[in-house]
């Protein structure tokens, strides 16, 4: 029997109010349940959001020392399960377990990093008109705060957003992505053990439609941190405008990387690949389309398509796969129903473009790497976010018109230009509309000390990690303060 997991509400581990269960299944091999979690629904977030406000008086209280110890603690017991957690991320989500072990490093990097970050000062002290009065802004928590997370990175943005909330003050309910909930506990377990008093942190898997919405709707919830889709995101801003409480949006990508004529076709194909087919393209920040010179095009995608049709599919347990299936029945059908649109708006697939069949790939959610040619950008590929394995060449006559091209979409996450010539990079970083700009290298990736987040439909203009994230998860109190 597989291992039965419970929520944990108050600090108490519990199952869901109804009794209810959901299978954790391997999207590599669909009959294997990797473990069973309650399948909470309104009345389990509605506790976990009265046990937040319980416990919030006195984590607000709690000496910052103190914070950014236990957070220390949950770093070090992360680390020491390091493999542990690599493997049910693997085994749940499907990314390869190399890819799986370095997420787990991030989510141990950034509790580390919010552990330094709680002992940064917490505000500022100004002069004042008055002689006497001591004038200062103090950075002070929000109060009870939801944080809802997908499962593309379920490690690594249920700590992105955990560590920072915690350090600064807020307590949490986090509801992970019912898909993946095994790493978003084990995060939840170290934190608890690492000596977290009770109702600090909330952890309740449940169905996201009825999860989301009562954490909503709680009077006790002040913020909600939320990484997913454009239509689920606007729907709980709305919520939450209607409220008056802060929100905070990361939802699609549609990145671009730009190819030059003087680029080194080699790495702009290696970082096209990489941006686009790790983790099965399921990255907001995934290469979704290569802009490429014309004087380059024919010897770029010919390359392309060779590296694309060479690559290792199979189950990312195995040390040779490079990249794994899709996560669920739905993603699988999603991606390949964007395909057959590709296809009847006359973009030409150069490889990949079906399911994968046969031997393993009959057990799991297998789409080949895909690359399409001729896209252009009215087309609902060049436009829309795929969330798999597919990507898009897009011929440009020159620099002007690849720019252009790259800002014709409605998102603005990250962006990638492969070029030697640094007054093009910096044209590319002035011109470009997004909130993450690589030279020369993959459009994915996140380092815990900058801000991340994106321009125009990616985000709701908020950013997250480094010092973004206090600005967040605080407010700001400012006081004059004056002898009797
Ligand atoms: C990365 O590119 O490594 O959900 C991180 C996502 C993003 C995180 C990307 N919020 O894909």
């Amino acid at each position: 029997m597989e291992r039965e997991y419970l929520n944990l509400i108050g600090g108490q581990w519990t199952p869901a109010s109804s009794g209810a269960t959901n299978p954790d299944r391997n999207p590599a091999r669909t009959e294997e349940v990797v473990a069973v979690f309650p399948s909470g629904g309104r009345e389990d977030a509605a506790r976990a959001a009265e046990a937040a406000a319980r416990a919030f008086p006195g984590w607000a209280r709690t000496p910052l020392p103190r914070r950014s110890e236990i957070l220390l603690k949950a770093a070090a017991l992360l680390e020491q399960r390091l493999d542990e957690v690599a493997q049910a991320l693997t085994r749940e989500e499907g990314k390869t377990l190399a890819e799986s072990k370095g997420e787990t490093a991030r989510g141990v990097s950034l509790l580390r990093y919010y552990a330094g970050e709680a002992l940064q000062p917490t505000g500022d002290v100004y002069g004042s008109a008055v002689p006497s009065t001591f004038l200062f802004a103090e950075r002070v928590p929000l109060g009870p705060v939801a944080l809802i997370t997908p499962w593309n990175f379920p490690v690594a943005i249920p700590a992105w957003k955990v560590a920072p909330a915690l350090a600064f003050g807020n307590t949490v309910v986090l509801k992970p992505a019912e898909l993946t909930p095994l790493t978003a506990w084990h995060l939840a377990d170290v934190l608890d053990k690492a000596g977290l008093p009770p109702g600090v942190l909330n952890l309740v898997v449940g169905r996201g439609s009825q999860v989301g919405p009562a954490l909503a709707e709680s009077p006790h919830i002040k913020a909600i941190s939320f990484t997913g889709s454009n239509a689920v995101g606007s729907g709980l801003a709305a919520r939450c405008a209607e409220r008056g409480i802060k929100f905070q949006l990361e939802m699609g990508g549609k990145n671009p990387v730009i190819v030059l004529a003087d680029a080194d076709l080699d790495k702009a194909v290696e970082l096209t690949i990489a941006g686009a087919m790790l983790s099965t393209g399921q990255k907001c920040t995934a290469t979704s389309r290569v802009i490429v010179h014309r004087d380059v095009l024919e010897g770029f995608r010919d390359r392309l398509v060779a590296r694309a049709s060479s690559l290792k599919v199979g189950d990312g347990m195995k040390a040779e796969t490079y990249m794994g299936p899709l996560v669920s029945a739905d993603a699988q059908k999603s991606v390949l129903e964007y395909i057959g649109v590709g296809k009847r708006e006359g973009a030409r697939v150069l490889t990949g473009g079906t399911r994968l069949e046969g031997g393993e790939y009959d057990a799991g959610y297998y789409v080949a790497p895909t690359v399409f040619d001729r896209v252009r950008p009215d087309m609902r590929i060049a436009q829309e976010e795929i969330f798999g394995p597919v990507v898009g060449v897009i011929e440009a006559r020159d620099f002007d018109e690849a720019i252009a091209l790259a800002n014709d979409t409605r998102f603005g996450l990250s962006a990638s230009v492969v070029t030697r010539d640094l007054g093009l990079a910096l044209r590319f970083i002035r011109e470009i509309e997004a909130g993450i700009v690589h030279v020369n290298s993959q459009t994915a990736g996140a380092e815990p000390q900058v801000p991340f987040g994106g321009f125009k439909g990616s985000s709701s203009g908020s950013r997250e990690q480094g010092k973004a994230a206090r600005e967040f998860f605080t407010q700001i109190k400012t006081v004059y303060l004056d002898p009797p």
